[in-house]
């Protein structure tokens, strides 16, 4: 009997059955460097609940596109972020995406008192992240931008009051964070709100705007990075620095709609070159490609060096792929052509879609990754995710992602972490509930449920490194279980 059990024993270590699934390990596919940060992401908007000081709960009602459900019947994470917390420290993350909305601390005005109440709640849960083992990064702006500034990034005193938030934010947080994102996703806040429409203000085609948001996200960007360092002297995870300051910029492929067609390659340069990197030129080189003819030797293309040097590194968003489909030949930039993001196969892409039609193409990592090898900074994957109901898509999109961004590092790229879009189901703006981009779900009554993915997941960072059994396991990408909206 006991030479039974030696030889079972002996079986299950030949085989890594020391991994805690039971599931043999083969070994590793992919491995990721000492210290890197495992987490998941999420938005105050989408998952507190009670945010009524924000745009977007008064664009919620007023919307025209949007699916009208209201963001308070979401995950309520304010009330219940000790459990959330919980399942985090559970699925062995070491790191953790979170924001701090700033209408919640300051109701009334940067001019006015903070709201006691709120200040201590986002310590607790600052702390109670720490507690875990959760080392908090935190965004500043995540979409929602308090009422008391009307007319929100087109304010006169908007990048000033950022600026305001920012300091007080890394002098009264700063003991507890280090890593910080000033502005989430800017060049989408701006298409969404100024261009298409569907977010808060809700303006079409409002170009002029744009470009006045654009200058102002900018602008307050700068002076809350500097702020930031001025505010923030503890190094609170003793890693040598007190604070690292980015933001957190959406980076897609831009493809052509019809390969080989000279106009939509242009169209699809230039809005890349608007959407991957005007932000990082002009926050890392100080250089702006003002008449968006691809090159900044035109005169004064160079001279924003007062925005210069202001990211300690890149924060990134990846989703996949937009295919371009330009506007008339000779329309001037910057508005050359329209974003196709949902359906592409009708385009003639094939690939697997997400249950919000979104194309499936982890192909598009690396070369988006390669695209900032020219900052020379160390870059943090922010988001990364796939709204996916039935959970049978997202342990491969898991695997498939992490390996393009195991291969980076491998190439030469510094990448520091990854966090997952999202730690919970939450509302994902105008499309509302029916996507579902958690690695936890939650029932009727708010009970959470991790999916089986969380353990892919979870394995993972135990392996800190992609066991290779799990290409096996999960061999692709089955059809979407629903449609969502496409907004
Ligand atoms: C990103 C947003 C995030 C979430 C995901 C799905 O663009 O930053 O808030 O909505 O998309």
């Amino acid at each position: 009997m006991a030479v039974m059990r030696w030889l079972l024993l002996l079986t299950a270590v030949a085989c890594g059955g020391g991994g805690s699934t039971g599931t043999p390990d083969a070994g590793l596919a992919a491995t990721f460097p000492a210290g890197f940060h495992w987490g998941a992401a999420s938005a105050p908007y989408q998952v507190e609940g009670g945010l009524h000081g924000t745009d977007w709960y008064a664009f919620e009602s007023s919307c025209g596109p949007c699916s009208h459900e209201h963001a308070d019947d979401g995950p309520d994470f304010w009330n219940r972020w000790q459990t959330d917390l919980d399942l985090a420290r559970d699925g062995k993350h070491n790191s953790i995406r979170l924001g701090l909305d700033w209408s919640r601390v300051f109701p009334d005005g940067m001019d006015q008192p903070a709201d006691a109440a709120a200040v201590q709640r986002y310590h607790d849960i600052l702390r109670g992240a720490r507690d875990r083992g959760l080392r908090p990064l935190v965004t500043l702006h995540h979409f929602a931008t308090p009422t008391w500034l009307p007319g929100a990034w087109l304010h006169a005193q908007a990048a000033t009051s950022f600026e305001a938030w920012a300091r007080w934010a890394a002098q009264e947080y700063g003991g507890e964070v280090d890593w910080w994102v000033t502005l989430n996703e800017p060049i989408v806040y701006v298409t969404f709100g100024y261009l298409l429409g569907s977010w808060p203000p809700g303006h079409v085609a409002d170009l002029a705007s744009a470009l006045a948001v654009v200058d102002a996200l900018l602008d307050g960007h700068a002076r809350a990075y500097d702020a930031i360092h001025a505010a923030d002297t503890v190094d609170a995870d003793g890693d040598g620095r007190a604070a690292w300051v980015s933001i957190a910029s959406h980076q897609r492929v831009y493809r052509g709609k019809v390969p080989g067609d000279a106009n939509d390659t242009r169209a699809a340069a230039i809005l890349q070159s608007l959407g991957n990197r005007l932000f990082f030129d002009a926050l890392v080189f100080g250089k702006r490609d003002t008449n968006y003819d691809l090159d900044f030797d035109d005169p004064g293309e160079r001279d924003f060096t007062h925005l210069a040097n202001r990211l300690d590194y890149l924060g990134i968003n990846y989703y996949g792929i937009a295919l371009v489909e330009s506007f008339a030949p000779g329309t001037p930039p910057p508005l050359v052509g329209t974003l196709l993001l949902a359906d592409l196969g009708a385009y003639g892409f094939v690939s697997p879609v997400t249950d919000m039609g979104w194309a499936i193409y982890p192909e598009g990592f690396g070369p988006v990754l390669e695209e900032l090898r020219q900052y020379g900074l160390p870059v943090v994957i922010t988001e990364n995710g796939i709204a996916d109901a039935d959970d049978n898509q997202r342990p491969r999109f898991l695997i498939d992602h992490l390996k393009a961004v195991a291969d980076a590092i491998e190439s030469g790229i510094d990448i520091r972490g990854y966090y997952h879009w999202a730690l919970t189901d939450n509302f994902e703006w105008a499309a509302g509930f029916c996507p579902k981009f958690g690695l936890i779900a939650y029932d009727s009554a708010r009970v959470r449920k991790a999916r089986a993915s969380a353990d892919v997941y979870r394995r993972i960072i135990e392996a800190n490194g992609i066991p290779a059994d799990l290409f096996d396991h999960y061999p692709g990408y089955p059809e979407p279980g629903l449609s969502c909206p496409r907004f």
